[in-house]
């Protein structure tokens, strides 16, 4: 048996990460040790929870108003034990947050080979996003293995000199935790979520935490979406909200009077997907909701200048609008008013996965250790 650990920290990687576990577990040649940083608390309990996993490792880091030296310092105090004592065969991480990045590096300091899951990614701008930009080409440097969601990021890979032997596409594992979470029949235990998505007219989820957007850009963000809330009195703007002080300081200033802008604690990943399934636009800064929201015909504003996941806006269902008011403001409002230009970005495209990336993942993992003869093949 070869024994892979997995590190991860936050909400994203957990729930990206969560059926390579139960992918690794099932599986007869590999033994599975799920450390977890804790860079995130609640955000990540949560996914935990939802997916059954007992972390055996929790170096319970998360702080408020955290920096990202407290992070990547507690992460590499905090796995050099127990990477001595576990020796595990291969690191697996997820992504590009700052447990990424630090995991990578306490296990190169050991001389532990490092798998790095949704390899590629690049927007080609350092400082945006910040610091995943830094943390995910780092980390590519230091990996063993490379499992790339798409083809675009394993040509990225190969752009940088990258051995193409080491990376695997595999598409994106969030396809995976997705397609088995969302249900055409799904029922919300909070009955107010409920009737709110049931309710008649249009219902925008919005969703906002970039560290390089807190401040002005964000301010930008929460004024357009306070103009869209006085034009159209039919709407409803649904906002999970993230747990960081910054964010929530901001939001409450300048959207917390509005009828119909209902800040909500950040919802569970069950109720947070079948919700996106359901509402007719979707706002965010984040990462992952620019690869769910196509596989659910969903149309996405992406509040950033630049983005790393370019194959959901060649294919039309991704706009990248940024963080100017007036942009945000004219898109969200033709958008919502005009059946035309939304019918033309609200199609259902799978460029980021089939559902089967753990399988290759696995698969690319015994081929390494030479378990199986044969190499699986790139998803295309
Ligand atoms: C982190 C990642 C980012 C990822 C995002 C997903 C880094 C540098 N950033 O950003 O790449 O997109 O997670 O959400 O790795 N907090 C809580 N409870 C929680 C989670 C956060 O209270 O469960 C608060 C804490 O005050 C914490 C703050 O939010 O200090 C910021 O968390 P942090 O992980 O530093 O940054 P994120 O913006 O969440
Ligand atoms: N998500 C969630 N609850 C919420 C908001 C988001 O479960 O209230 C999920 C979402 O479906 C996606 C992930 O969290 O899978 C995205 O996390 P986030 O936006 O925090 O990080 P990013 O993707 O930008 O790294």
């Amino acid at each position: 048996m070869k024994k892979i650990m997995c590190v991860f920290g936050t909400r994203p990687e957990a729930i990206k990460m969560a059926p390579v576990v139960k992918a690794i577990e099932q599986n007869e040649h590999l033994q599975s040790i799920v450390t977890v940083t804790a860079q995130h608390r609640e955000m990540l309990d949560q996914v935990l929870q939802l997916f059954g996993i007992t972390p055996d490792y929790d170096l319970n880091l998360m702080k408020k108003n955290q920096t990202l030296t407290d992070i990547t310092a507690g992460v590499l105090h905090g796995l050099e034990e127990i990477l001595q004592k576990e020796q595990p065969d291969l690191v697996l991480v997820h992504g590009d947050t700052t447990t990424t990045f630090a995991a990578t590096l306490a296990a190169f300091y050991q001389q532990i080979p490092v798998g790095h899951v949704e390899a590629g990614l690049r927007s080609g701008n350092l400082y945006s996003p910040y610091p995943e930009e830094a943390n995910r080409k780092l980390t590519g440097v230091m990996a063993a293995l490379h499992f790339s969601p798409t083809p675009e990021a394993r040509n990225n890979l190969l752009r940088e000199s990258a051995d193409d032997e080491k990376i695997f596409v595999t598409g994106n594992t969030v396809i995976d935790a997705l397609l088995t979470t969302v249900h055409a029949h799904y029922q919300f235990a909070d009955a107010a979520l409920q009737q709110l998505l049931d309710s008649p007219g249009k219902k925008v989820l919005i969703t906002a935490h970039r560290r390089e957007n807190q401040g002005a850009p964000m301010m930008h963000i929460f004024q357009a979406v306070r103009r869209l809330h006085e034009t159209l009195p039919e709407v409803q703007f649904i906002f999970p909200i993230h747990k960081n002080p910054k964010v929530r300081e901001l939001a409450a200033q300048i959207l917390g009077d509005l009828e119909r802008v209902h800040i909500i604690e950040p919802l569970d990943y069950e109720p947070f997907a079948n919700a996106m399934s359901k509402v007719d636009l979707i706002l965010t800064d984040s990462g992952g909701l620019q690869e769910e929201a196509p596989a659910l015909g969903k149309p996405v504003l992406v509040l950033r200048d630049t983005t790393e996941r370019p194959e959901a806006v060649t294919a039309g269902t991704v706009e990248l609008v940024g963080t100017d008011e007036e942009l945000i403001y004219q898109t969200a409002l033709k958008l919502l008013t005009d059946a035309d230009a939304y019918g033309k970005m609200a199609n259902a495209v799978n460029p980021y996965g089939d559902g089967k990336a753990c399988g290759r993942i696995t698969a690319a993992i015994e081929y390494y250790f030479g378990i199986r003869d044969q190499r699986p093949e790139n998803w295309v």
